[in-house]
């Protein structure tokens, strides 16, 4: 029998609002207790002391490329560089290629997710074909394949005909439209944030209302609809007070933010390093400040990491040609406890925005230390300091604005349904 007795953490189970030490045991893949002094003389001890010990990270937003661009990730890569981050479970955009716009995708994406990597992989099937933003893909049958919500991430549906369709049948489905809301027209050939940054460095700008119209667009749609809406990587003060707003009025929405969107601005383009090239770009510190508090009062739900590896040839060019997006698994932890620092969040409410609250969205299990659940967990030390070398790390790219920076914050242990698949000292152990 596999037991596993984590002994003398603090405990941060946002599912069971507790916050204090204790001890954990893992039996069988599942959570067999939680209580103050667990006696288990034949299970195998770890000494938590000085460490949280947190239900495992699940990560809403990510690009693991396969199929089709396993030049910059695959599922067995980023499957590694998820649990080396802390997640347990991570969800997939459909921009692959073949776009996982088709069941047999869907179940390849699963199939692959399940042979080759320690992290449990969602699916999140196209919400149209090609992401063309122009017919619908077949929702149920993508649903009965194992996607766990649609998205044409990358992409905006610019048609409002087609997203209000979209909307209904997700409703059907049962399942989150998640939205990445950048309205085309006013994005322009904008590579940065528009703004005095944008002006002085010389490069075109991405204007922070065009997120806001497209926001205000679809939480309208979501109104009409009353289906979920997720709004994907919130960057703006002008998007968070409209999603505020909606949710008032009893609108089904919840959002997410990622770690850079919170931490950085757009100074950090400044120095031209493609590696702070993303979308949406990186703001002005007006923006970010109300995205944390955003976060901090809930309005924001979850933070997902936007996971976007992109390759050396493809990043060392000039900024406006450079693909956008950044990779996060392995800095994410580390880069967001700066809001614990900061004092604006307590530990238990961190973990919640990175386990408890995206498993919700998703409807997938997750995020809770109870007993009984899967031993999906995860082991901390706050107070590590390491510096961020990405070529060590287990993601086939390297484009990470924390390249070479000290961190703060670390991963000590990574448990899936029992199993340690990751170990500060050992490293990945998977297979
Ligand atoms: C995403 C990617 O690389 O797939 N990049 C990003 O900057 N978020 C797609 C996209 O949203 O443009």
């Amino acid at each position: 029998m596999n037991r596993i007795l984590l002994r003398g953490g603090r405990l941060l189970d946002p599912a069971g609002e507790r916050d204090g030490p204790g001890d954990v045991l893992i039996e069988n893949g599942r959570i067999a207790a939680v209580d103050a002094d667990i006696r288990a003389d034949d299970a195998e001890v770890i000494d938590a002391a000085g460490r949280w010990v947190a239900p495992g990270f699940v990560d809403l937003h990510t690009h693991l490329r396969e199929p089709g661009h396993e030049y910059k990730e695959d599922i067995a890569s980023g499957g590694r560089a998820a649990v080396a981050g802390g997640f347990t479970a991570v969800a997939c955009m459909a921009n692959t290629n073949p776009v996982n716009d088709d069941p047999s995708v869907t179940d390849y994406i699963l199939d692959r997710g399940h042979q080759d990597s320690p992290a449990r992989v969602y699916p999140i099937a196209a919400a149209t074909r090609g992401l063309r933003g122009e017919i619908m893909t077949e929702m149920d049958a993508l649903v009965r394949a194992g996607a766990v919500a649609f998205s044409d991430d990358g992409a905006t549906i610019m048609d409002s005909g087609v997203m209000r369709r979209v909307l209904e049948y997700s409703r059907l489905a049962g399942v989150p439209i998640v939205v990445h809301a950048e309205d085309r027209t006013l994005v322009g050939n904008g590579v940065v944030n528009e703004g005095a940054v944008s002006t002085r460095i010389g490069l075109p700008g991405n204007p922070a209302i065009a997120e806001a119209v497209m926001v205000a667009r679809d939480l309208m749609l979501a109104e009409l609809t009353g289906a979920h809406l997720h709004v994907a990587h919130v960057s703006t003060a002008g998007a968070v007070d409209l999603i505020r707003a909606a949710r008032g009025r009893g609108v089904h929405v919840t959002a997410e933010v990622t770690p850079h969107h919170l931490v950085l601005t757009d100074e950090a383009t400044a120095g031209y390093d493609t590696n702070t090239k993303v979308a949406p770009p990186l703001r002005s510190l007006a923006d970010r400040n109300a995205c944390r508090a955003a976060l901090c009062e809930g309005t924001l739900d979850a933070i997902a990491t936007d996971h976007a590896p992109h390759a050396e040839h493809e990043k060392d060019v000039e900024f406006t040609a450079a693909p956008p997006g950044l990779i996060g698994f392995e800095t994410a932890f580390a880069v967001v406890l700066d809001l614990v620092r900061s004092g604006e969040l307590e530990p238990l409410e961190l973990v919640r925005r990175l386990s408890t609250e995206p498993a919700r969205i998703l409807g997938q299990l997750g995020g809770s230390l109870a007993v009984d659940a899967p031993a999906d967990v995860v082991v901390l030390d706050p107070a590590a300091e390491w510096t961020y070398d990405p070529a060590k790390g287990y993601s086939k790219s390297r484009n990470s604005p924390w390249s070479g920076k000290t961190l703060t914050g670390r991963v000590i242990a990574t448990f899936v349904a029992g199993r340690l698949v990751y170990s500060e000292e050992r490293g990945v152990l998977f297979p």
